[in-house]
């Protein structure tokens, strides 16, 4: 099928189509998801966690993300390949657009970081140099030692008001997309509604643009405490690429994130 681009998740957005994402990490998952019609594939920085055991995303490397940026960008066909950059890699605009352009040379077509307002120059700088931005608000797994654990955010008046500021300066500085990570449901259909671009939901409920899970996760193979916002999609699948199927459909039909996902 056809390459999915920024253009087709406006579309898409605009057509109340959910999209779907879902982390990847080697040629044979992005191979098989893209033949799913799973839309955008993120190299996520998880993969700390995931496929190397680290207890938190922070001892992820550039390298490390862009070996395995390169790895699913010759797996896919179609889908889009948005990569994160990892902690410390985004300090400055200038750090982050050398580090940016080493994951887009491995294959990504999009980057993704970690952070609202204070990230507005940062977006500016990469958009305006030819990087599509992705960022990522909410419950944002680099900070947690700054938000003192991996905790729902949004829930006070006053951080609910920060998050949609958060939003619409990302929105403002040139993000394609967001990433909106655990936040009562209210709040992600309300931030929805507000943005333009297309929002991306992890325990966001079900009124985002779209949503993203950990494949780990989703297919019961992560050996750590399983979110309230995962469901495990080999219950009752006879194969992964029936998982992956049911994960698709799940999300386009609205029936994922059910109430026992939200928040
Ligand atoms: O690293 C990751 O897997 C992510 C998703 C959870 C959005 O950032
Ligand atoms: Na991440």
């Amino acid at each position: 099928s056809k390459a999915v681009t920024v253009t087709t998740l406006s579309a898409q957005r605009a057509a109340g189509e959910k999209i779907t994402m879902l982390t990847c990490y080697d040629a044979s998952f992005a191979s098989l998801m893209d033949r799913c019609g799973v839309e955008v594939l993120l190299i996520g920085d998880s993969l700390g966690m995931v496929c190397n055991g680290h207890h938190s995303t922070l001892p992820v490397t550039l390298q490390e993300v862009a070996y395995h940026t390169a790895a699913v960008a010759r797996g896919a066909k179609s889908a889009l390949i948005v990569a994160d950059m990892p902690f410390g890699s985004y300090g400055t605009p200038e750090q982050a657009f050398n580090n940016a352009v080493q994951l887009m040379q491995a294959g990504a077509h999009m980057v993704k970081i970690e952070g609202g307002a204070w990230l507005g120059d940062t977006i500016r700088f990469l958009t305006e140099r030819a990087i599509p931005v992705c960022a990522h608000i909410g419950l944002t797994p680099q900070s947690v030692h700054q938000l003192g654990g991996y905790k729902v955010q949004g829930k006070t008046t006053e951080s609910a008001e920060q998050l949609k500021a958060d939003a619409l300066a990302v929105q403002a500085a040139g993000a394609s997309l967001v990433v909106i990570e655990a936040i009562p449901t209210a709040l992600g259909k309300e931030v929805t509604e507000t943005l333009h671009i297309p929002t991306i939901g992890i325990g966001a409920g079900p009124d985002c643009s779209g949503q993203v899970l950990v494949m780990h996760d989703m297919l019961g193979v992560f050996p750590g405490r399983k979110a309230r916002f995962v469901r495990n999609f080999m219950d009752g699948a006879t194969s992964i690429d029936a998982a992956i199927s049911a994960y698709v459909s799940a999300v386009k039909d609205g029936s994922f994130p059910a109430l026992e996902h939200c928040f």
